[in-house]
């Protein structure tokens, strides 16, 4: 098994224990949506796109199968464990990942192009799955520069 395959059957074993079946459709469809959207930036921005797919999976994990509030934090702690546990990623890949998800809530300021790679893909998810709603106020400044680098043509 792949090394990305691995981690999503960790990350969707996990997302088992939610009860409710709409909440955990949304868990599964936000978390690949923004592990996909993350390989492509990360493969256009020259950033390594397994680790970037593989955050994607795991960035929001806490806060779908526990709460929201600071989840990021909760969420690095949880793919710490998860990743150590697999024993396939070295400790260089692991911290990559984990701080990715650290600092993936923290949109307004700018990191290591992982967690830039992540962050960008979260707005993007969010613009995606309504995207005839006006982005957020926070997630603004992001969203324009996205627009631009992917030419997409849309408000
Ligand atoms: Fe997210």
């Amino acid at each position: 098994m792949d090394r990305i395959h691995a981690v999503e059957n960790m990350a969707y074993t996990i997302l088992d224990e939610i009860g409710d079946e709409y909440e955990k459709i949304e868990a599964v469809s936000h978390l690949s949506s923004v592990a996909r959207l993350s390989f492509l930036l990360a493969s256009r921005r020259n950033v390594n796109p397994e680790l970037a797919y593989i955050a994607g999976v795991l960035h929001d994990l806490y806060a779908f199968t526990h709460e929201r509030k600071e989840h990021a934090l909760h969420g690095s702690i949880l793919a710490l464990g998860i990743l150590r546990s697999l024993n396939i990623f070295t400790e260089q890949e692991i911290d990559d990942v984990v701080s990715s998800i650290r600092h993936h809530s923290d949109k307004k300021r700018i990191h290591d192009p992982l967690s830039e790679v992540l962050k960008d893909a979260d707005v993007l998810d969010h613009f995606l799955s309504d995207p005839f709603q006006s982005p957020s106020v926070k997630d603004y400044p992001r969203y324009r520069k996205l627009k631009k680098e992917l030419s997409i043509a849309l408000p």
